[in-house]
């Protein structure tokens, strides 16, 4: 988590620098702080909490200079105040550091410079970086910098500045996201792309062991051995506009609405015009590769798990191969079986995410094919995979998922679709229908967008509760629980997301008068049984919204209010019924007042184990 950007140019740099750490204020908002090269050596300025903190600190005593570092923190070793923040500094002022990870090995690193006589402020890693690197310096930042990474053991992207050399910014990318964006005449270093993309399209995506040293002239890049490396430059051709508000209230809701567009994106030109088939030519996995799979993983976190465990369904209907989904922070420590024959999904929006990647390199290092669902082009995890299919989402900046967990069950239809032409597991026929159903989606959620009106006064009245539950069966279980995320974290309404035969195992015992339960029954052929559940909790006191499908009626009978969802194949229905549960949340969070785009103790990107 936390983000960076950095300016070495011409320009005002505080300016550069805020509007930077304004776009990545999504990868954490605990505090922010800035360093600039002023005529009064490298000042430091900063401020717990939000950047506007920052920003109205400046406002009073601006920072003059043409170099700078900033950053926004998502505290992990020290907790959210001034002196935790970054920049941080040694000992002589003359170094300034801005970090995105964690250093493991910092307290024997501490201990060894304490025993130096350094002196330190903060309780965090990063504040050792600065000491470590001002204990080895003789003149050369840049060789500094190469000495001080030697002895530092975790993840780590840095900027680092120093007063004796203020026209040199020195760059390093260790198992956290880091991009270099070249300008004329000046030079920017970011935690992602829109952090610098109003000032240029042109970058370089630094690997991980890879570090660069900018002036406002030139990059370098090199190996953190110092090995010169060339690169060729990525140019990025979506707009900054994709990332903005586009006149919505929130980034959240702007990417509920987009999600017509993201679906429509990611089929693409994946469908054969006809509809008769798919076509995943990214893919270099071989036909006779595919035959020889013998058992699916699919690894993910949070979100991305929960279009995860659609995956499964979604496959072994399909393609009619064994499938395990495993949270990613669980996956590596359970010694799973991960054999040659074995094809690792792993899904992440961000292609960042810590355990995901730490999956990711186990399941190489056992010699299975990785496959990635990820929304970002060059991110870590699409570097690494063996495959990818890329979700032509677009940025998504709300810290609440929505776009990209759509987007991720688009690709899982399409990968069960060509793991099942492959096979021969489904006829021409069912190919087709798929298909054609498929097509009709983007139209179908716009029709629910057009209801948001009536979701919202539903999410009014739920947000006077402090718990409340969601079940379903089957895929409308997997749907339940990706509901029950996206409330719990915009909303702050504690919620449990049930299959619904598992409630009398134990749950039922907390339904009480007037509890709210979404009950979804989408899938026809569970319906009956969920409809018993339903009158489980109903008989309790509950009050049940149901989510149904247009045309039947059987739920509607069982419950106090239903949203109709457009009629399409059951298999498809978690694209469609997630839409107004991503509604009823971003409501509910505003009834109450909360920050939707930014929720309390979150982060986008999750590059922490
Ligand atoms: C919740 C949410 C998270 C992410 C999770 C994985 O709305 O967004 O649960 O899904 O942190 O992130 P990615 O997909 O970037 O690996």
């Amino acid at each position: 988590m936390c983000g960076i950007v950095g300016y070495i140019g011409k320009r005002n740099s505080q300016e550069i620098l805020l509007e930077g750490l304004k776009k990545l204020e999504y990868r954490g908002y605990d505090s922010a702080g800035v360093a600039v090269y002023t005529a009064d050596g490298l000042q430091i300025k900063k401020a717990k909490g939000r950047i506007a903190n920052l920003e109205s600190k400046l406002d009073e005593t601006p920072l003059n200079g043409s170099v700078g570092i900033g950053h926004t923190r998502w505290a992990t070793h020290g907790k959210p105040s001034d002196v935790n923040s970054h920049p941080h500094t040694d000992n002589s002022l003359k170094f300034s550091v801005v970090h995105n990870g964690i250093i493991e090995n910092y307290i024997t690193l501490k201990e060894e410079l304490i025993a130096k006589g350094h002196v330190f402020v903060s309780e965090t890693d990063t504040e050792v970086i600065s000491h470590l690197i001002a204990s080895v310096y003789e003149g050369d930042i840049l060789k500094a910098v190469q000495q001080a990474v030697k002895h530092m053991t975790g993840a780590f992207a840095l900027g680092v500045l120093t007063e004796f050399e203020p026209d040199r910014l020195v760059a390093v990318r260790q198992a956290s996201p880091l991009i270099i964006g070249i300008g004329e005449g000046e030079n920017f270093i970011g935690s992602d792309i829109p952090a610098i993309l109003e000032y240029t399209r042109n970058v370089f995506i630094l690997n991980d062991g890879e570090m660069a040293l900018l002036t406002r002239d030139s990059v370098e890049l090199m190996t953190l051995e110092g090995n010169f490396i060339s690169r060729e430059m990525f140019h990025v051709d979506w707009d900054i506009v994709t990332a903005e508000k586009a006149g919505f209230d929130h980034f959240m809701l702007k990417e509920i609405y987009d999600q017509p567009k993201a679906y429509r994106d990611t089929m693409g030109s994946r469908i054969l015009p006809d509809g008769s088939g798919v076509t995943l030519n990214e893919l270099t996995i071989t036909a006779e590769a595919i035959r020889n799979i013998s058992r699916v993983h699919i690894v993910a976190c949070g979100t991305a798990f929960h279009a995860g465990m659609v995956g499964k369904y979604v496959i072994e209907k399909m393609a009619r191969i064994p499938v395990e989904t495993d949270v990613a922070s669980e996956y590596r420590y359970r010694s799973p079986i991960i054999t040659k024959d074995t094809l690792v999904i792993v899904v992440s929006q961000s292609g960042e995410t810590a355990d995901t990647l730490a999956a990711l390199r186990e399941a190489k290092r056992c010699g299975a094919h990785v496959l990635a669902i990820t929304n970002v082009v060059g991110s870590s995890v699409a570097r690494e995979a063996n495959d990818i299919i890329t979700t032509w989402a677009g940025p998504e900046i709300a810290v609440a998922s929505t776009k990209a967990y759509t987007s991720q069950l688009i690709a899982f239809y399409l990968l069960g679709l060509h793991l099942a032409q492959t096979l021969g597991t489904q006829t021409q026929e069912e190919i087709a229908e798929v298909i054609a159903a498929m097509r009709a989606l983007p139209e179908q959620v716009e029709q629910i967008l057009e209801q948001a009106e009536a979701l919202k006064v539903v999410a009014e009245e739920m947000a006077k509760h402090d718990n409340l539950f969601f079940i379903g069966r089957g895929l409308d279980y997997a749907v339940a629980l990706e509901g029950s995320l996206k409330l719990k974290e915009i909303s702050y309404i504690h919620s449990e997301a049930y299959a619904a035969g598992e409630l009398k195992h134990g749950t039922l015992a907390l339904i009480e008068d007037d509890i709210p339960v979404i009950a979804l029954g989408t899938q026809h052929e569970l319906l009956e049984k969920t409809v018993s559940n339903i009158k489980e909790v109903k008989a309790r006191g509950a009050n049940v919204l149901g989510i149904a499908v247009a045309g039947e009626t059987e739920l509607q009978k069982s419950v106090d209010s239903t949203f109709i969802i457009p009629k399409t194949l059951d298999v498809l229905t978690p694209a469609l019924s997630v839409v107004p549960l991503q509604l009823l949340s971003y409501y509910a969070s505003l009834a109450r007042g909360n920050d939707v785009d930014k929720p309390r103790n979150l982060a986008k990107s999750v590059t922490v184990e």
